[in-house]
């Protein structure tokens, strides 16, 4: 039976390619003639350690990553890394730098201060409720990294360019457009994504991490809680989240051969964006609330005249199978999240229906 699907707009857990459904559903009662369901067999098995490799070569490949590169899959979602980044690399006497860009950087701040570690925030957009990107930040050159959110999935704003750090290495939450464009990985010490929104399913935090910065470690750090760990164990020191690696691993294939990689996946997404960005610049209604030069292009966040147009707005959108539009519950409004597996044609049909409830309401 053909199942009934919407065009999924959710901020994250999100929208997967309908092709990697099925090849999970197609192969989940016999993974690769094995007798067993992916989710029923050794993580110390032949079986899996095919899949980890290919996520991990798959990685490389699409994010263009030499060798001094590590690939990790670790669990506790990109929240973790707000505390283990410090706890890693900020050891006594040591500072590193921080920039504020909203909720998800605001949490990465406390989890080091928390710790008592030494920061700075260099800057921060929270006078204009982080609907801006800073600009000419002036970073510490005794930084041993600097941490930034490339895109902010609540507030609606995105790095257009990664700023110049002097030689000192970026430490980047992708978490919400990881893989959706070509990166300079050379820039950064680590970078890192929470699965669900670009590359898989809840479960699994990616994290790409520069060899030097293993040697960083302080003995006192416990072994889960270590880089250097999962680096010397290929991400199986204990079990991994299985499942959600293999369907990682699916999503990143569905990119490379699909696809055709990230400079294609960029084009797609900035013609997504587009579409709806200038739709909305065009009339009065629908008002975008970031800043032209620091919008996002995975969450597009918008403001009706009113909120009780917003809620008739969200609850019409999905009786036309148009779901998850309702902004953050922190900031309101409405959200259209775009990542890599939203089509163009969803986004179509997201504008169309848009135009017909403002020509009703406006
Ligand atoms: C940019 C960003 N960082 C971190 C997180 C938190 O991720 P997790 O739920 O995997 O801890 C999110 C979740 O939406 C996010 O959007």
């Amino acid at each position: 039976m053909k199942a009934n699907r919407i065009c999924n707009f959710n901020p994250g857990p999100a929208a997967l390619p309908l092709v990697v459904l099925e090849e999970i559903q197609e192969n989940f009662l016999d993974f690769n003639g094995s007798g067993m369901s992916i989710t029923e067999i050794s993580h110390r098995s032949k079986h899996f350690d095919d899949v980890i490799n290919d996520a991990v070569a798959r990685t490389k490949r699409l994010l263009d990553l030499g060798d001094n590169f590590h690939v990790l899959f670790l669990q506790g979602g990109a929240s973790m890394q707000f505390a283990m980044i410090p706890m890693n690399f900020l050891a006594e006497n040591s500072t590193a730098d921080y920039v504020d860009t909203g909720t998800w950087s605001s949490k990465a701040i406390r989890e080091a201060e928390i710790q008592g570690k030494s920061i700075k925030v260099v800057a921060s957009s929270a006078d204009k409720n982080y609907s801006y990107i800073p600009q000419n930040i002036k970073f510490n050159a005794d930084a041993v990294f600097v941490h930034l959110t490339s895109n902010n999935t609540i507030k609606g704003t995105g790095w257009a360019k990664f700023p110049d750090t002097q030689g000192v290495p970026i430490i980047c939450d992708m978490s919400s457009d990881i893989m959706s464009k070509p990166i300079d990985a050379q820039k950064f010490g680590l970078f890192y994504a929470g699965a669900q929104k670009n590359v898989g399913p809840a479960g699994v935090c990616l994290v790409v991490i520069r060899r030097d910065m293993l040697g960083r470690v302080p003995d006192s750090v416990p072994t889960m809680l270590r880089y250097d760990t999962y680096a010397a164990k290929n991400s199986l020191y204990n079990t991994p989240p299985c499942f959600a690696i293999y369907t990682l691993d699916l999503v990143l294939k569905w990119l490379e051969d699909t696809v055709g990689g990230l400079e294609q996946m960029a084009a797609l997404n900035r013609k997504k964006a587009a579409l709806l960005y200038d739709f909305m610049d065009a009339g009065t209604f629908y008002r975008a609330t970031a800043e032209p030069d620091s919008r996002s292009l995975m969450n597009v966040t918008f403001r009706l005249p009113d909120e009780n147009l917003e809620q008739q707005f969200i609850q019409q959108a999905l009786q036309n199978g148009l779901g998850g539009l309702k902004g953050h519950r922190s900031v309101g409004g409405c959200r259209a999240s775009l990542y890599n597996a939203v089509s163009v044609e969803a986004v179509e049909s997201l504008v169309d229906f848009m135009k017909t409830f403002e020509r009703k309401s406006g």
